[in-house]
Formats: structure tokens, C-alpha cells, sequence
């Protein structure tokens, strides 16, 4: 969706984490190595720890979401997701789906409203393990829950970082939206998607 806007201190814990796995501002060529003590895992977002997500959402987005948006996320079961480094919460998915009006039998896509992961702990593999979360989901179709057709989302186009995460996973730019931003800079969003049911 965004643009990171500033370094996180929202937990002590994540802190700490920090300086075991070393170079907390490194740039994408120095690769950080995880050891056998580190432990990424994912876990649901409940109205108790609604509150976390919120937190994380105002440190990775410069955009403020409306309560609608977490009472929304309470909803969508596996595609909104807390990721954990050790036991810190230091990223999340959210997504919400979009039937597709008029379609016999009904299509739906899949709308990545925010992926994000706190600065220190990029290029660890979480980013990796909340995309492919939802790409797993989306893809292994129930009879309750039909596959998704898509998945797309809007990236701001200047966001180079997640235009590479995306691109790594099968994403292609198939618009821009100008001025889709109100209040930040540049205003333009790339439309990114990823087909997920061949010949539509
Ligand atoms: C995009 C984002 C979620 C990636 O998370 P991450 O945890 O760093 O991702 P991973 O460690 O799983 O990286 C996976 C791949 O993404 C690509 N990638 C990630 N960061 C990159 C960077 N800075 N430059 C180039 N490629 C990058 C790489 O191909 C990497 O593969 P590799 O490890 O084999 O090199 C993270 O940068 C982020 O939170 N950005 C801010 C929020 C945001 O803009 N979200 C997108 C809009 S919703």
C-alpha cells in the first residue's frame, strides 16, 4: 500500500531481537542471516491483539485506517495475519475480498490492503512468509471458500523495496493510478497483480 515512514520502537522485545540478528539498517546487499535460535511464525488477528496490529499499521503506513478497516480485518479469517520474530510482533498482512459484480458463478478477487514488516527485520524471510500465507490460501480453493481469481494491490510508484518484493512473487504492473494518494509524495500507485486462474 505505503511508504515506511519512520524507524519503529514500538517493542522492547523487537528491540532486543534486533541487535542479536545484527545490522539493523543494512542495505539489501548485506543479507541477514537468521540462527537456529530465531523463529518466524504467524498468528490470527483477535480483538485482543487488534490493538498490535493498529500500532503496526501507524508505524509501516503514512495512511490512518478507519475503525471499518479493523472491524473488517476481525473478519477475513486467514488473509489478515500477525508475523512474529521470536515472540515479537514485528509484521502483518491484511486483505479483504471484492466479488466481482455480474460474474454467474460469482469470481472474487483478492485485495492486499497492507503487507508490512518493521524496518529492523526486513530481508528476513517474513515479508515471504505473509505473501505466501495468502498465496496458499487463496489458491487451494473449498467448497465454502472458492478459489480467488487475483490478487492485487496498490503500490505507491516510487516504493522500489516492494515493487522487488512483488515482482520476486509473479506480480506485474498492469496500471497506474494517478494521484491515487492524497496526502503523500509522489500521489501515484502502480497497480500490481498476479493472476491466479489461468485464461481469464
Ligand atoms: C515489502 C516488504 C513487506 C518486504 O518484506 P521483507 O520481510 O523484507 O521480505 P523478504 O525478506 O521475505 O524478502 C523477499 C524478497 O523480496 C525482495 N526484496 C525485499 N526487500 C528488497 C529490497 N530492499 N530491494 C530489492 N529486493 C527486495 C527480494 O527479492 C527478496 O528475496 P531474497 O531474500 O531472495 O533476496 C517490506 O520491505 C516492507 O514492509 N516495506 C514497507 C511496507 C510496504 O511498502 N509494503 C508494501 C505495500 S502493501
Amino acid at each position: 500500500m505505503g511508504v515506511p515512514t519512520k524507524e519503529p520502537t514500538i517493542e522492547t522485545k523487537a528491540v532486543e531481537d534486533t541487535k542479536s540478528i545484527g545490522n539493523t539498517n543494512s542495505p539489501k546487499t548485506k543479507k541477514k542471516r537468521l540462527t537456529t535460535t530465531h523463529r518466524i511464525s504467524l498468528g490470527d488477528v483477535t480483538p485482543n491483539n487488534l490493538g498490535q496490529l493498529k500500532r503496526l499499521n501507524s508505524v509501516l503506513f503514512p495512511v490512518n485506517y478507519s475503525e471499518k478497516f479493523y472491524k473488517d480485518v476481525l473478519e477475513v479469517g486467514e488473509f489478515a495475519k500477525l508475523a512474529y520474530f521470536n515472540d515479537a510482533c514485528v509484521g502483518a498482512v491484511c486483505c479483504r475480498k471484492e466479488p466481482i459484480q455480474g460474474t454467474i458463478p460469482e469470481q472474487t478477487k483478492l485485495y492486499i490492503m497492507t503487507l508490512g514488516v518493521l524496518a529492523p527485520y526486513r530481508n528476513l524471510g517474513l515479508g515471504t512468509t505473509l505473501l505466501t500465507h495468502i498465496l496458499h490460501h487463496a489458491t487451494c480453493g473449498t467448497p465454502t471458500a472458492p478459489k480467488f481469481i487475483e490478487i492485487f494491490l496498490h503500490v505507491q510508484t516510487s516504493n522500489e523495496e516492494a515493487l522487488a518484493f512483488y515482482q520476486k512473487y509473479g506480480f506485474e504492473i498492469i496500471g497506474t493510478v494517478e494521484g491515487y494518494y492524497k496526502k503523500i509524495t509522489p500521489p501515484d500507485a502502480y497497480i500490481l497483480s498476479k493472476k491466479l486462474v489461468k485464461n481469464i
